[in-house]
């Protein structure tokens, strides 16, 4: 079948390169892909939200199944578009892909149904937020509603940064997505990400992970799209998983079609691991990234049979067989992230690297010019191991980025410092 990965992303390299070792997949496309993922597909330059664009390649090019990595063409209805000119994608629709797109709607859901969550408000105006802040007191959490990149979130050690962080999401710093504001209890606890595939009644529960999200060493310096990753991630054991599904992932399915939005795709749950059990933090309607390179890294079974089963209505009694090692990423990224950075730098000794064992390295913002690799986006590369330990898989990432040469990237030095400490 001819398959095309929408998204340009670390993520979507991953997906490529699971996709393209698929014995059902003829030919494999990416729109608009990057310089890594030309390895494994043909990209085409068309943007992950350019819906117009999408739908009249994937008509013109007789695609049979379509895979939607990042959110935006999600909540802005990608799928919904496909599915009009009858053609099969995975993701959920937008009514679904809401999960994501409003922090209020989500946290609506969770109280309406019963699953635990932080305690929370949701106001339409600055007056309103800040008598919340004023009764609740710090510390607190201010988020932006809608989609904001990952920057919509704002912990506030005290009410001066919660108010100034109303103020600021009010005064429009997140456009759209801070027409509405939602202000959280502050959870304590261990952080983990947990992904389910879900066909609309069934969920299929995947693997965990965690996620680096701050820039620097020690876990220190504002907040990125995530700076490395592994799976599993140990505070997930067998019985916290089971609580999971059980009180958060189940119930979320069925609210979803009791509420006549029945979620298709992969379910993407921002967990915290609190004293009283997991509570969720936020839904993300699609893969983490750099969540997913780990993910595939560890799948042994064929991912494509399961992202058309999740479409298809599918899942019930489907399986999928996990490798038991560890997979870690660290990423990459040009000198300057999250903040301004260079462009065009040229990333030296990939093919040196590619070749340690157990190594993958995953493109994110790279392109081909001149048959050289070059830097193109703020996280560049994810520098992917398998081992034995999460120690090893560490070693490994950390000994194939030593073989670049790319004076202009950076990346932490510590991605799994909580699992190697354990
Ligand atoms: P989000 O974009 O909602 O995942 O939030 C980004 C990060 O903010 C999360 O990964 C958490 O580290 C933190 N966070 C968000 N909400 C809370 C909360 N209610 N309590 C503690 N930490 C939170
Ligand atoms: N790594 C976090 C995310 O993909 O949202």
């Amino acid at each position: 079948m001819k398959v095309l990965v929408v998204g340009s992303g670390g993520r979507e390299h991953a997906l490529c390169w699971a996709i393209a070792a698929s014995p059902l997949c003829t030919k494999l496309y990416c729109a608009p892909g990057n310089g890594g993922i030309a390895q494994e597909a043909e990209c085409v330059a068309i943007a992950a939200d350019d819906l117009d664009g999408i739908v009249g390649f994937c008509r013109d090019n007789h695609i049979d199944f379509v895979v939607v990595g990042p959110e935006q063409p999600l909540v802005l209805g990608l799928v919904d578009r496909l599915d009009a000119a009858g053609i099969k994608a995975f993701g959920p629709r937008a009514y679904a892909a809401v999960l994501e797109g409003s922090k209020g709607f989500t946290k609506d859901l969770c109280a309406r149904y019963g699953m635990p969550t932080a305690a929370y408000g949701r106001f339409g105006d600055a007056a309103a937020a800040k008598a919340f802040v004023a009764e609740k007191g710090a510390p607190i959490v201010v988020k932006a509603d809608g989609l904001a990149a990952g920057k919509g979130v704002i912990m506030a050690e005290t009410d001066a940064e919660a108010i100034a962080a109303i103020d600021d999401i009010f005064g429009g710093r997140f456009g759209a997505a801070g027409a509405e504001v939602v202000i959280e209890e502050w959870l304590i606890g261990e952080e983990a990400s947990f992904f389910a595939l879900v066909d609309g009644e069934h969920a299929l529960a995947l693997a965990t992970a965690q996620d680096h999200k701050r820039v620097g060493d020690g876990d220190t310096g504002p907040n990125t799209g995530g700076m490395g990753a592994y799976s599993p991630a140990p505070v997930m054991t067998r019985k916290v998983i089971d609580a999971v599904m059980e009180t958060i992932i189940r119930p979320t399915v069925a609210a979803m079609n009791a509420e006549g939005r029945p979620f298709r795709g992969v379910l993407f749950a921002g967990l915290m691991i609190t004293d009283n059990g997991p509570q969720l933090i936020e839904y993300n309607a699609r893969f983490g990234d750099p969540e997913c390179q780990v993910l595939m890294m560890r799948l042994k079974s064929d991912i494509l049979p399961a992202l058309i089963a999740s479409a298809d209505g599918q899942l019930a009694n489907f399986d999928l067989r996990w490798r038991d090692e560890p997979a870690l990423t660290v990423v990459m990224a040009a000198n300057g992230y999250p903040g301004d950075y260079d462009k065009g730098t040229v990333i030296g000794g990939l093919d040196e690297a590619a070749k340690a064992d157990g190594v993958q390295v995953f493109h994110a913002g790279t392109a081909l010019r001149d048959g050289k690799v070059v830097a193109t986006g703020g996280r560049v590369l994810g520098v992917t191991a398998m081992g034995t330990t999460i120690a090893e898989a560490q070693q490994r990432a950390y000994a194939a980025i030593d073989k670049l040469d790319w004076p202009e990237g950076f990346c932490r030095r510590d991605i799994g410092w909580r699992a190697v400490g354990r």
